[in-house]
């Protein structure tokens, strides 16, 4: 049988990966739960550590069968649990990158304070998958505006809108403000989301997540253009996505170009997109100015 897409299906994920055939989804991304025994409404997050290395192979083993030969998977963890997963993805898929999502986490003991979660990234095949460079804005002191970074005298050749997307990605921060979540232990910033379906997918193109939670990967693809479908356990969590999903929106585009905007500022764009979309900002004519401000967007061209 094959799934319908937009939709997030009650159910274990083992169970529904049989009814989605092999090589026919564009991107899976998972955030499963980390055996770190988070108060979920329905699972259990406290597992034997082996028990739940096997059952992560499992579902590995099937985000690979599904994935299409020109598709890409992405997989949230704590490094703890990544560097097994890594060993089992080498198996049967390409390694990308580690991406150091800078964010504070768990406590892990008297040794190193852990500064970051892992999201692996692998491509089924070794060539063809798609991967678009990206740029963020430039960090800048919050009062002032000024650079943060020290550019010495190389300030007149940087990018008016900012830098390309590294592999550390320190501008997207947990969701910290009551006001903007889910009644959820463990929600992901939607726009964390959309900077990696920018990265590797196109608009049309589909999403699976089998570890849904609230949504945050169907609300991102819903917002980019994409075609997602979600699997959760648990009926509350399920429900108030498909809420969420009702009220969600596509972004608006620049030039019909899709960016990644957080509170009304674009906060990831494709660089292959900027030639067509720079004349939505005001660039100031002497490119030193970029060390003070960061460019606008034209009144004409802002979400609202
Ligand atoms: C870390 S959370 C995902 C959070 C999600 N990324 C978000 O931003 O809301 C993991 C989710 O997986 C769900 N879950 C646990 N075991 C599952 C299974 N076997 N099949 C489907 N969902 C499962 C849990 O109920 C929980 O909501």
């Amino acid at each position: 049988m094959n799934r319908e897409y937009d939709t997030i299906v009650l159910g274990d994920c083992l169970e529904l990966f049989k009814a989605i055939p092999s090589n026919s989804v564009d991107i899976t991304f998972a955030d499963p739960p980390f055996n770190l025994k988070k108060k979920y409404k329905t699972y259990h997050d406290d597992r034997a550590v082996q028990e739940y290395l096997d059952w992560c192979e499992q579902w590995i083993t099937e985000m690979v069968r599904v994935t299409k030969p020109s598709g890409s998977l992405f997989i949230h963890n704590i490094p703890q649990w990544l560097t097994f997963y890594a060993a089992y993805l080498n198996k049967s898929a390409y390694f990308k990158h580690w991406i150091v999502w800078d964010a504070p986490t768990v406590p892990m003991g008297k040794s190193l304070q852990p500064a970051h979660y892992g999201i692996l990234f692998y491509t089924k095949s070794a060539k063809g998958a798609k991967i678009y460079e990206l740029r963020r804005p430039h960090e800048r002191e919050r009062r002032s505006g000024y650079l943060r970074k020290d550019y010495g005298g190389k300030k007149s050749l940087l990018h008016p809108f900012g830098p390309l997307v590294s592999d550390v990605w320190t501008d997207i921060h947990r969701i910290r403000h009551k006001t903007r979540r889910d009644e959820h232990p463990c929600q992901l910033p939607v726009h964390l989301l959309e900077r990696i379906l920018l990265m590797a997918s196109d608009a049309g193109d589909t999403v699976l997540d089998p570890f849904s939670g609230t949504g945050t990967t169907a609300v991102a693809a819903k917002q980019l253009g994409r075609r997602y479908l979600g699997f959760e356990l648990d009926e509350q969590y399920r429900r108030l996505s498909v809420q969420k999903l009702e009220q969600t929106r596509a972004h608006r585009t620049l030039k019909d170009k899709w960016v990644s905007w957080f509170l009304d500022e674009i906060v990831t764009l494709r660089e292959a997109d900027w030639e067509i979309i720079k004349d939505c900002f005001c660039i100031p004519q002497d490119s030193r100015l970029v060390d003070k401000q960061k460019i606008r967007l034209n009144a004409v061209f802002a979400r609202r």
